[in-house]
């Protein structure tokens, strides 16, 4: 196969949403698919909201607008999905949930195309061997396309090969990427990748040292803005990434490393198990009483 022209996204969250964006702003026919018609309703009206607000920014022209909007179908069932030339895949970060998705990709896309996932720290190698098993071959396809959230504003893509994925996969993601105004920067495939290896452990500790009474939440993210110069505390980042997500990465960190430094601090999955999920649930470590 050759160049990607279209792309099917698999989970219409945060993620799946704000890719499914970036591509068809940058000319991609796109289709959506989330197992939640909630999740997939919501995500039509995001997308129709955050164009109008581009336009209003005269960031694109209102045609090019609605030439975006117009490229993006959004399905119900997950087998009309399979004219795409790639997927990326955004759904919840379960590591036999993935691996169970990738094989039934790997029964319906068997055209050579590029199976991507978006994963946070799970291994592309282990996602693979699930696509493999399912289809033999199929494995050289799968490959990791990390994108940072918020999507549309966030210029990285972490391209990480598994041991299975050709090198044509990994060419063809890098145009991808490129092709979606996104730098492509490659890591290996180890738990957490770059990224996630080196912030995740710093927002866990961040939950230590609120939970030990070191510093109130505000006060943490406060000392960390103005001493590290980042552009939001590690608690602030948490709730925006997720609890439930943060909670997901440091489990595979700890797996994957086979190291329980790496293990979540009890106060984020208290939060968690309360439902304080962060922005997405209008509450995590600080309260954002406008969130749907
Ligand atoms: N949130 C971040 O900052 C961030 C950054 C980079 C990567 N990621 C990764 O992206 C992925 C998605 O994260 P998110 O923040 O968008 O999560 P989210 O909870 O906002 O969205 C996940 C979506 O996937 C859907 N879903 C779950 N299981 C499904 C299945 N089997 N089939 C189809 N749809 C399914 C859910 O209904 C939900 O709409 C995860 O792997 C996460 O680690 C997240």
């Amino acid at each position: 196969m050759g160049e990607i022209k279209s792309i099917a996204v698999i989970g219409s969250g945060q993620m799946g949403g704000g890719i499914a964006q970036v591509a068809a702003v940058a000319g991609f026919g796109v289709t959506v698919f989330d197992k939640s018609n909630d999740a997939l309703t919501r995500c039509k009206s995001d997308h129709a909201k955050r164009l109008a607000r581009m336009v209003e920014k005269k960031q694109v022209e209102q045609d090019a607008a609605d030439a975006a909007l117009a490229r993006i179908k959004y399905v119900h069932h997950l087998d009309l999905i399979a004219g795409a030339d790639a997927v990326v895949e955004a759904i919840v970060e379960d590591a036999k949930v993935k691996a169970d998705l990738f094989a039934h990709l790997a029964k319906i896309f068997t055209a050579g195309q590029v199976l991507a996932t978006n994963t946070s720290s799970i291994s592309i190698t282990e996602i693979a061997a699930a696509a493999d098993h399912a289809h033999k071959g199929a494995g050289e396809r799968v490959i990791g396309m990390h994108f940072f959230n918020p999507v549309p504003v966030m210029k990285l893509v972490e391209v990480i090969k598994g041991v299975q994925t050709s090198p044509d996969t990994t060419e063809r993601v890098i145009a991808l990427a490129k092709a979606m105004g996104k730098t492509p920067v490659p890591a290996n495939d180890r738990a957490g990748f770059v990224s996630n290896r080196v912030l995740m452990p710093m927002i866990n500790e961040a939950f230590y040292a609120w939970m030990e009474g070191v510093a109130e939440p505000a006060h943490v993210d406060e000392i960390m803005k103005l001493g590290c110069n980042f552009p939001m505390g590690p608690l602030r980042l948490a709730d925006f990434i997720g609890l439930d997500t943060c909670v997901h990465i440091m489990n595979v960190l700890a797996d994957g490393l086979n190291n329980d430094r790496y293990r979540a601090c009890p106060l984020l999955k208290q939060l968690v198990a309360a439902g304080r999920l962060g922005d997405k649930t209008g509450r995590g470590v600080f309260d954002y009483p406008k969130a749907p």
